[in-house]
C-alpha cells in the first residue's frame, strides 16, 4: 500500500510517498481501510522535528486520524466490526496510509449520514474542544475566548460555547475576513492574535481556550476576570516563558486559574461517548466540519506546505 514518510525533519520537502506493507491486525487492534486522513496542526509539528526530543525519529509516518472501513480484525476482537463505517485514531502517528491500523478502544462507529471527511475534520478537534470546556468548568451566560480560533479545534470550541449560550465568545484571528467566518459559526468578537482590534469586546473572560501557547500566554493570563480559567489546549506557537506562573502569582486576588488539558486523560468510553454524540450533532447541523481542501494522499507535502504558509482555515483532509 501507499504511505507518506517523512524521511527528513524540516521543511515538506522532507515527506515522501512509499510502497509499504500492508498491516496485519494483531491482538486488540483492527484494520481501516482510510477514506478520508485528517491533517493535523500536531502533525506539521512533528515534521519540523520541533518534538524530536519526544521520541519521534525520521522516517515516522505521521497522522493521528482517518475514517473508513474496518476490513480486518486481530483474532481477540469482535468480527461484528468488519465491513463498519468508523472513525480510528491511530496514535500519535500511522494515518497518512491506504489501511490503518488502530486499537479497537480507539474506533467509533460513523452515523450514515456523516462523510469520512467530516469524520476526520470533527474526531479528535471536536472532543478536544468540549473537554476543554468542560476541563475550564464553563458554564451557559460566561464569556469565552478562543485563542487560535481558525483552526478545526478552535472552530470547534466557538460553535460549542456558542450554541451552550456564552454570553460572549471573542477569538484571536489574523485577518478579518477569517473573522467574518468565525463571526458565521458564532463569534461575536474578532481580535487580533494580540487580543486588540475590538474596542466593543469584553475586557476579561470567565474561560480562555488556548491553541497557540508561545510567548504569549502571560498576556492572556492578565484577560482573565476574577477566577477566571485559561486551558491550553495546543502549543502551535511554542511554548510559553518558563516564568509564565509569575503573573497568576501577581493577580494573587484574583483568584485566576492556569491548566493544561490532554484528551489522553479522558477514560476511553467518555471520550468515545462524547465523539459520538458530537458526530451525531454534526448530522443534525448543530456542529460544522469546516474543511479547508481535500487533496490526494500523494498531494501531503503540498498540505503542510499550506499549513506552513497559514493558509488554512479549519482542517485538510487527505484521499489515498
Ligand atoms: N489537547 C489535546 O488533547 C489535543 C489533541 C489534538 C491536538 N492538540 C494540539 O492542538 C494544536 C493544533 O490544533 P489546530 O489543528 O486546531 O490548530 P492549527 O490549525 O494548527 O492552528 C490554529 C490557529 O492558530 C493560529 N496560529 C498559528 N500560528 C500562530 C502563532 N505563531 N501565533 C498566534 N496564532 C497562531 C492560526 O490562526 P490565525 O492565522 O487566524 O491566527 C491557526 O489557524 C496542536 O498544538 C496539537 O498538539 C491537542
Amino acid at each position: 500500500m501507499q504511505a507518506v514518510r517523512i524521511a527528513r525533519f524540516g521543511d515538506p520537502s522532507g515527506m515522501t510517498l512509499v510502497d509499504v506493507p500492508a498491516p496485519e491486525a494483531g491482538p486488540g487492534q483492527l484494520v481501516v481501510a482510510a477514506e478520508a486522513i485528517g491533517v493535523g496542526g500536531v502533525d506539521a509539528v512533528i515534521r519540523r522535528g520541533t518534538l524530536s526530543g519526544y521520541g519521534f525519529t525520521e522516517g515516522l509516518v505521521p497522522g493521528s486520524e482517518v475514517a473508513g472501513t474496518v476490513t480486518q480484525v486481530g483474532n481477540d476482537v469482535d468480527p461484528a466490526w468488519v465491513g463498519r463505517r468508523v472513525w480510528a485514531f491511530t496514535g500519535t502517528g500511522g494515518a497518512y496510509v491506504e489501511q490503518a491500523l488502530a486499537r479497537v478502544g480507539d474506533v467509533v462507529e460513523l452515523p450514515e449520514e456523516l462523510s469520512a471527511v467530516d469524520a476526520v475534520t470533527l474526531g479528535s478537534a471536536a472532543p478536544v474542544a468540549h473537554f476543554a470546556l468542560d476541563h475550564a468548568r464553563f458554564t451557559p451566560g460566561q464569556s469565552v475566548l478562543v485563542r487560535g480560533a481558525a483552526g478545526s479545534i478552535g472552530i470547534a470550541t466557538v460553535e460549542l460555547a456558542s450554541r451552550a449560550g456564552a454570553s460572549a465568545v471573542a477569538v484571536t484571528t489574523s485577518s478579518p475576513a477569517r473573522g467574518q467566518r468565525l463571526r458565521a459559526l458564532g463569534a461575536t468578537h474578532v481580535l487580533d492574535r494580540g487580543g486588540d482590534g475590538d474596542g466593543t469586546a469584553p475586557e476579561s473572560y470567565d474561560v480562555i481556550v488556548d491553541v497557540v501557547g508561545g510567548a504569549g500566554v502571560p498576556a492572556f493570563i492578565d484577560r482573565l476576570a476574577p477566577n477566571g480559567r485559561m486551558v491550553v489546549v495546543g502549543a502551535v506557537a511554542g511554548m510559553p516563558p518558563e516564568d509564565f506562573g509569575m503573573r497568576l502569582l501577581r493577580s494573587f486576588q484574583q483568584s485566576r486559574s492556569f491548566a493544561t488539558f490532554s484528551l489522553d486523560t479522558v477514560p476511553t468510553a467518555t471520550r468515545d461517548g462524547v465523539r459520538a454524540e458530537l458526530f451525531a450533532g454534526a448530522t443534525r447541523g448543530e456542529l460544522h466540519a469546516v474543511v479547508h481542501d481535500v487533496l490526494p494522499l500523494s498531494a501531503a507535502a503540498e498540505a503542510h506546505r499550506q499549513m506552513d504558509a497559514g493558509t488554512v482555515f479549519g482542517r485538510i483532509v487527505l484521499v489515498p
